[in-house]
């Protein structure tokens, strides 16, 4: 049902974008204020075919693969640990597999966060440089694994507020999903890079089910890249459900400027390890725990791509609102818990070492590639 979200006029939503590509997500029609104020019942998404972005690749919800597109989805995954490593070995000398290559452009690029000298996180190109990123992953998910879609993502808003227990949730399904948690370990174990460890992990040891059971990892934890081949661990962490809630996505959506829709989703201004830990981003690596604790190597967890995705979705939402404006509005700090280091602009350079070309983060503001002179071309169901 295509109801004219009344938000979308709220929020000034430029004629670029027809007003009925706001959908509210349940088909119910709640009051704008209820819209505005407490839930994202609504949701956007970019209107294809679009300019030079006439074929996008669609990224779709975990729920809405079949269990066929699943099962292929979880094969290439795992294929991308058993195609050799292409990685300069000076760099990354523990990188076994393809999956490595990736976990260890994530693991070097990530440096610098504690001496704010550096890295991807707390930093106003946080959300570009993800984006790229997940674009060259799943670049390689199809061209050298098989995958025939674009990545999928996962709102796990739905889950925060589905009321049930972590293991029901489809992300942990061990037949359809990535498999579920490690056993608890007594006394619980604070992942290695952790910032900060947050109590009420239920497990910790080694995923126990599932396709990721035997996952080997050779990369990680923290800023290494020496061989250091160990189990994926995991520990759900309920504790965390509360920050995934639609009412954070809701608050990130309403933001009127990037940075605000920055701090609403990453960083938020007084940024401590205990602010950080509790934004809709960091909640949704801490839910799954263990090895997703990490900052650095995060990208050991399977779902570390379904979760950015999702957060990318959410971006760019929240760009396709006001495009005019929004496919060209960048800000924040170049490097972490500096506020008054240089301001990031569209000039800042992404750099994914070996995996891609360095490029001017404007190149990847449009996920649709026609603004900048970009280059993305996909698009996410509702
Ligand atoms: C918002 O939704 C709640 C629950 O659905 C309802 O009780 C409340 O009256 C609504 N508020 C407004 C302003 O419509
Ligand atoms: C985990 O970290 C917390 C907070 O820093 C600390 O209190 C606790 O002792 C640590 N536990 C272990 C097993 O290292
Ligand atoms: C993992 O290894 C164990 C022991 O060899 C085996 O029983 C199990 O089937 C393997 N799981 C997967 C998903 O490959
Ligand atoms: C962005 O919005 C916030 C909150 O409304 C405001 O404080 C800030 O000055 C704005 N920043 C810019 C660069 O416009
Ligand atoms: C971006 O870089 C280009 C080429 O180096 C330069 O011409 C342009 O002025 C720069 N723009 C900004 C906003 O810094």
């Amino acid at each position: 049902m295509r109801l004219l979200s009344l938000l979308s006029l709220a929020a000034g939503l430029t004629t670029a974008v027809p007003v009925d590509n706001v959908f509210p997500r349940t088909g119910k029609s709640t009051s704008p204020a209820n819209q505005t104020l407490s839930s994202t019942s609504f949701n956007l998404y970019w209107p294809p075919p679009i300019g030079k972005c006439q074929k996008p690749l669609i990224r779709k919800e975990w729920r809405q693969l079949t269990t066929t597109e699943k099962k292929q989805f979880i094969t290439s995954m795992k294929c991308m640990a058993t195609r050799p490593s292409k990685a300069p070995k000076n760099l990354a000398p523990g990188a076994r597999h393809r999956y490595d290559d990736f976990n260890s452009v994530h693991i070097i690029m990530s440096d610098g966060l504690p001496q704010k000298t550096g890295g991807i996180h707390l930093v106003g190109f946080f959300f570009p440089w993800h984006r790229y990123f997940l674009s060259l992953f799943e670049t390689a998910l199809r061209t050298e694994c098989g995958w025939t879609f674009g990545l999928p993502y996962w709102d796990w808003s739905q889950d925060a507020i589905s009321n049930l227990p972590l293991k029901k949730w489809p992300v942990y399904d061990p037949v359809t999903g990535f498999g579920g948690n490690g056993p608890l370990l007594t006394p619980p174990q604070n992942a290695t890079y952790s910032w900060p460890y947050l109590t009420g992990q239920t497990g910790g040891g080694c995923v126990e089910n599932g396709p990721f059971q035997n996952w080997t990892i050779n990369v990680g934890p923290g800023q290494s890249t020496a061989l250091n081949t160990r189990c994926l661990k995991r520990g759900l962490n309920p504790d965390t459900v509360q920050w995934l809630r639609p009412e954070r996505v809701g608050r990130a959506m309403l933001a009127e400027n990037f940075t605000e829709f920055d701090a609403r989703a990453q960083a938020p201004p007084d940024v401590t390890p205990e602010t950080t830990i509790r934004m809709m981003h960091a909640a949704g690596h801490y839910v799954t725990g263990g090895e997703a604790t990490d900052y650095i190597s995060s990208t050991s967890e399977p779902l570390f791509w379904l979760h950015h995705a999702y957060l990318d979705k959410v971006y760019s939402s929240w760009q396709a609102m006001k495009p005019a404006k929004r496919l060209s509005d960048i800000g924040g700090p170049s490097l972490p818990l500096s506020p008054e280091s240089p301001q990031v602009t569209l000039n800042t350079t992404l750099d994914v070492l070996w995996e891609g070309e360095k490029i001017p983060l404007s190149k990847v503001m449009d996920i649709s590639g026609n603004e900048h002179d970009g280059f993305l071309c996909y698009r996410y169901t509702i």
